[in-house]
């Protein structure tokens, strides 16, 4: 019988998550290991175990396909941690049902593939005896312990393509068009995205904007002969005398959203431009990795069964200087990457005459 290694995807999805499960079970046949993927997240753990074979075979052709084919939630038995900062505890008895399904199917050792909540998670799984390596996941691209996640340049993709098409559309009404993308935390999807798609306005999380700043940038473009803008919006930008826009979901949590609609109002009513709202969601996370993606994807997977077979347990696979190399999961934790605000992209953005609202 070969030896068994869990995987698992947790938290919400993003293009490459495929790439990295294809990436972890060819890296294990080649080592002789079996691979079970549990369906759904952590809760594929739950009595009576629900996993499937992941191998050569069923792995195949997954690489361009968007989401996850095991599965994911954000909810569930094991959510260690809600919101930045906020933890809260996996029960015990719920730990105690994992370990057991785990030593049942002669998992030797499980690979994490998640956001900072799930690592937090990972965390506990580690202390209390699973072997754990995390492979970190957000679009959002926030987690300090990794120069740069799989999902966040195939979302980047997105932004910049919604941005193409809202600019001719834009010219032909001369009207302003405000784009609101995801970043709760981080702006780093609404920089690089507004970057490449040629926004002339761009609010972040890090910078609080006034909503006159906004209609002066406006004006100065008119000064100048624009008859157009282009406004990307972070969903957890906020003015500098307000707070961020949450919206209630089918849980009763809150999620971030809504900004959009309101700046798009606020510049209305300051400037009396006709203005239009897109909010593109979850387009963000769905469809086909970017090539980056399915690269980086791949590199994670094949990098976390490595770390399987040097026993380098309680680690996350981690991004450095164009590496992949691993840091501790406690060390990666709690630990938010966020737009510096006087670095060079900002100031890029600023020199190619991009407001910041600020
Ligand atoms: O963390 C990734 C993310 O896509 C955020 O950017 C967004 O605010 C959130 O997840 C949306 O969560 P859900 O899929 O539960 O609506």
């Amino acid at each position: 019988m070969k030896p068994r290694v869990g995987v698992l995807t947790s938290g919400g999805d993003c293009p490459g998550l495929n790439a990295v499960l294809r990436g972890v079970a060819l890296a294990a046949e080649k080592l002789n290991l079996e691979v079970l993927g549990f369906l759904d997240g952590f809760e594929g753990l739950l009595p009576p175990g629900n996993f499937i074979l992941l191998d050569r075979r069923s792995t195949s052709g997954i690489m361009p396909r968007g989401g996850t084919m095991i599965g994911t939630t954000n909810r569930g038995h094991f959510v260690g941690k809600i919101g930045a900062g906020d933890k809260a505890i996996v029960a015990a008895e719920v730990i105690a049902d994992a370990k057991r399904i785990l030593r049942e199917q002669r998992v030797e050792a499980l690979i994490i593939v998640g956001g900072d909540g799930s690592m937090t998670t990972a965390l506990q799984l580690q202390e209390s005896g699973i072997n754990c390596i995390g492979v970190p996941k957000t679009i959002d691209n926030d987690l300090e312990a990794t120069a740069m996640t799989f999902g966040f340049d195939s979302a980047v993709a997105t932004v910049t393509d919604a941005l193409d098409r809202l600019h001719t559309t834009a010219t032909s009404h001369k009207r302003v068009m405000i784009l609101e993308v995801m970043g709760r935390h981080a702006g780093w999807i609404a920089l690089h995205g507004g970057l490449a798609g040629g926004a002339h306005i761009i609010l972040i999380p890090e910078i609080p904007f006034d909503y006159d700043k906004i209609g002066e940038a406006l004006r100065r473009r008119d000064a100048r002969g624009s008859i157009y803008s282009l406004v990307v919006v972070a969903e957890g930008s906020r003015p500098s005398d307000g707070s961020a826009v949450m919206r209630p979901v089918e849980t009763g949590e809150f999620r971030f959203g809504g900004i959009g609609n309101i700046v798009a109002a606020e510049i209305a009513a300051r400037t009396g431009k006709e203005t239009r709202c897109t909010v593109l969601g979850h387009l963000q996370r769905g469809g086909a990795p970017t090539t980056l993606d399915r690269i980086l994807g791949t590199r994670f997977g094949v990098q976390a069964v490595k770390m399987i077979h040097k026993r380098q347990f309680g680690s996350m696979v981690s991004y450095q200087n164009y590496q992949v190399r691993h840091v501790p999961i406690a060390d990666a934790i709690n630990r938010l990457r966020l737009v510096p605000v006087d670095g060079e992209m900002v100031q890029t953005a600023r020199d190619v005459e991009i407001s910041f609202g600020d």
